[in-house]
């Protein structure tokens, strides 16, 4: 089998961080979201491995290399305009080839890995296989109606969708989905949909199996959703510690400590994670709280929030909360007159004064 990772895409809905980041390269549990993909599609035994990317392509080479750090061949194809996942399908083709593959939207995140799905896969033979779970807004996906275990119905982002059971983004195909592919019109949203597509392999007989799951998160696109995303995983993650802590420190719960970091005369309550060369004085990192690399957080308290990586929060006054820090910001005080607040903020961004 092959893999089919699928990293175009802009993002808009996670602005300011995704001006100058992918969304896919968005860390959770300072990962980014698509080496979970990676991760588990190499789990799962397969290893030769496509990953379309558009606009953000070099971003997205960058990041993921050959695939070697992660034991898999990676071939980057290029899907030039975004004109949806059926058509991504086609422009993978030559790839693909005659090979059953599994296909993974990148901005998807399933905790408990695909390995089980593609055992099925590959047991039952059918001619696809797709992932559901419940979910509170199925308009906002593709939804599936069943009918006694069985899938009856596909449709995309209905006005009034009949189930809650949304299409997960993890698809296993045979070769039959390129034909599907190529006889579907593109939808309301000017795209060729995978959900169409799947539907016309229904209409024709195929076998289309589905499997419902637990634990899916994918860009729905505010800060609540990523932090959802970040207390998912971190609750899954194994305590670990690669830093070093001092003795007036206290270290509570479950907490990665990654190497290099220092925590000194702190606090930190798991679940939680502090990265790379990451320091933590006079400070208080309370839970689901992820600190990515070379960030430094110094007489500050933080908690519920993701902050990327080199930052530095100092002497902030306030506990932060619920938050999302981007790459490079600086929060502090300053003893300048008049006492004012003073911001330099991108667009799009969001400040809360208490
Ligand atoms: C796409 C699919 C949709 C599926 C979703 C899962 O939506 O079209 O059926 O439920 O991925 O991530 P999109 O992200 O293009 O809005």
């Amino acid at each position: 089998m092959k893999g089919l990772i699928l990293s175009g895409g802009k993002g808009t809905r996670l602005r300011p961080i995704t001006y100058t980041n992918a969304k896919q390269l968005i860390p959770v549990a300072n990962k980014p979201i698509l080496f979970y993909g990676i991760e588990a599609i190499v789990a799962a035994g397969i290893t030769d491995i496509g990953i379309i990317v558009g606009e953000t392509r070099d971003e997205i080479i960058e990041a993921c290399g050959d695939g070697s750090k992660f034991g898999a061949k990676f071939t980057f194809i290029d899907q030039p305009d975004p004109l949806g996942l059926a058509h991504a399908v086609l422009t993978a083709e030559e790839f693909l080839k005659d090979d059953k593959f599994i296909m993974y939207l990148g901005d998807n995140l399933i905790v408990e890995g695909v390995s089980r799905f593609v055992e099925e896969f590959e047991k039952n033979a059918p001619h696809c296989q797709i992932l559901l779970e419940h979910v509170k807004h199925p308009s906002h996906f593709g939804v599936a109606e069943l009918e006694n275990g069985r899938v009856v119905r596909l449709v995309e982002k209905p006005k009034e969708p009949k189930s809650d059971l949304a299409l997960v983004g993890v698809y296993l195909f045979d070769k039959n989905i390129f034909d599907a592919a190529r006889s579907i019109k593109p939808s309301f949203r000017n795209e060729l949909e995978i959900t169409d597509a799947i539907q016309y392999l229904m209409d024709k007989g195929f076998t289309v199996n589905p499997h419902t799951i637990t634990g899916w998160w994918k860009d729905t696109g505010n800060v609540e959703d990523l932090l959802e995303a970040n207390r998912l995983v971190l609750d899954s993650l194994k305590p670990r510690c690669d830093g070093t802590v001092d003795s007036k420190s206290e270290i509570v719960g479950k907490v990665v400590l990654e190497a290099g970091c220092e925590i000194r005369n702190s606090v930190v309550r798991g679940p939680a994670i502090i990265g790379r060369n990451v320091k933590i004085v006079d400070s208080y990192i309370g839970s689901f709280t992820s600190i990515n690399f070379d960030t430094e957080i110094i007489g500050s308290e933080i908690e519920h929030s993701v902050v990327l990586a080199n930052c530095r929060l100092e002497n902030v006054g306030v506990r932060i909360e619920d938050s999302l820090i981007g790459r490079d910001v600086r929060i502090g005080r300053s003893d300048a007159k008049p006492k004012a607040l003073r911001f330099v903020l991108g667009d799009n961004s969001e400040v809360g004064l208490i």
